[in-house]
């Protein structure tokens, strides 16, 4: 995608180093993060400065094929496992990370003790995963824009648009197909508290693209569905269960459950890398809690351009902060993938599951 005129991905990597936007410093902010060390892109994983599930996905990949560049010779494919458990320990729910140092891992182990074979097929594999990403995402614009009439007002949640994703993103990808078609669509902004994906990264991204969106705090939703002012929900996935329950950022329950109240089509977008063929219900995907300070604290830019975080809650308060919640299938009209729209349940899972 564009920025300013320039085309972006959220992560990619020259020589050793693995590149990222910095996506805490936006909407405000543009900076490209550079990670030196696999170490390093590990930590810019849990500190969320490249966050979401098709983003992580590629920089697990990508911090996986560094850990072989750097690599020596003697001891290489325990410091190559040694780095996998790190990036892996990293973030615990969207399965795309998982699936990219897999990726990675596999085609490392393909190549045996051929030391500068191993590493050659840990970059291709990594530019490999980062580049279905990109064409995963594409796909699902071209098969989700048909859900969008001209004017048509979507409500979305947290952020699954491109800074999500390695290009185009999940959810936000039909609306800009069908802005590109001339329909100008509406799209209802959550904010997503704790860290207000939805109104530092969603919005940024639609105003690039001139989409018409307004953010709300995420406790209107409910609001603008009930008075008929929307007509339809995409949200991504950060990882779904074989029997089609769907789990993705804190708050999107309360959406689904809103929009069934209002008889509001509900539907999910993920590439297929998101489906974990041995998750067999919501109930067994593991749900990250962050620390309780997200919750205590908010930050952002004063008008004098400097970055402050600021207490809301009494000192003496404690927090609970789980970064996901799951939505059941039922609730779910359908999961747009790169291979087309798909119902939630088993059978249309196990359909285009990736194994
Ligand atoms: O905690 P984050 O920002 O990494 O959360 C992941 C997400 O971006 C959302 O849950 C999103 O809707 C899933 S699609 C990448």
């Amino acid at each position: 995608m564009r920025v300013n005129g320039e085309a972006f991905r959220t992560v990619w990597m020259e020589g050793t180093v693995v590149k990222l936007i910095d996506q805490p410093r936006l909407p405000h902010r543009f900076a490209i993060a550079d990670q030196p060390t696999w170490q390093h892109t590990a930590q810019a994983i849990s500190t969320m400065v490249v966050r979401g599930a098709g983003a992580i996905g590629a920089t697990g990949a990508y911090g996986l094929a560094q850990a072989a560049q750097m690599a020596p010779e003697d001891g290489f494919h325990a410091a190559v496992a040694a780095a996998a458990a790190g990036l892996s320990a990293t973030r615990p729910t969207a399965q795309n990370l998982f699936y990219g140092i897999r990726t990675v891992l596999r085609a490392i182990e393909a190549e045996g003790d051929n030391l500068p074979a191993a590493r050659q097929a840990a970059v291709a594999a990594a530019e490999a995963v980062a580049d279905d990403d990109a064409a995963c995402c594409r796909a699902i614009g071209e098969a989700g824009a048909p859900l969008i009439e001209a004017g048509a007002r979507i409500s979305t949640h947290c952020n699954a648009g491109w800074l999500a994703f390695v290009d185009w993103g999940s959810a936000l990808s039909p609306i800009y197909a069908a802005q590109r078609a001339g329909r100008r669509p509406f799209v209802w902004v959550d904010e997503t508290r704790p860290r207000g994906q939805g109104a530092s990264l969603t919005a940024w991204e639609l105003g690039q693209e001139g989409v018409q969106h307004a953010v709300i705090a995420d406790n209107a939703t409910g609001h603008f569905m009930a008075r008929g002012q929307v007509d339809l929900v995409i949200v991504g996935s950060d990882r779904i269960a074989m029997n089609g329950d769907v789990a993705n950022k804190i708050g999107t329950y309360s959406s689904a459950v809103c929009a069934a109240r209002s008889g509001i089509p509900f539907y999910v977008a993920a590439p297929t890398t998101t489906i974990d063929p041995d998750c067999p219900t919501g109930a067994d995907i593991p749900i990250e809690e962050r620390g309780a300070d997200e919750v205590q604290f908010t930050w952002g830019w004063s008008d004098d351009g400097r970055f402050l975080r600021v207490r809301t809650t009494p000192d003496s308060s404690p927090a609970r902060n789980p970064a996901f919640d799951v939505t059941p299938a039922e609730l779910i009209a359908g999961i747009l993938t790169e291979k087309g729209l798909v119902p939630a349940t088993p059978e249309g899972l196990a359909r285009v599951v990736r194994r």
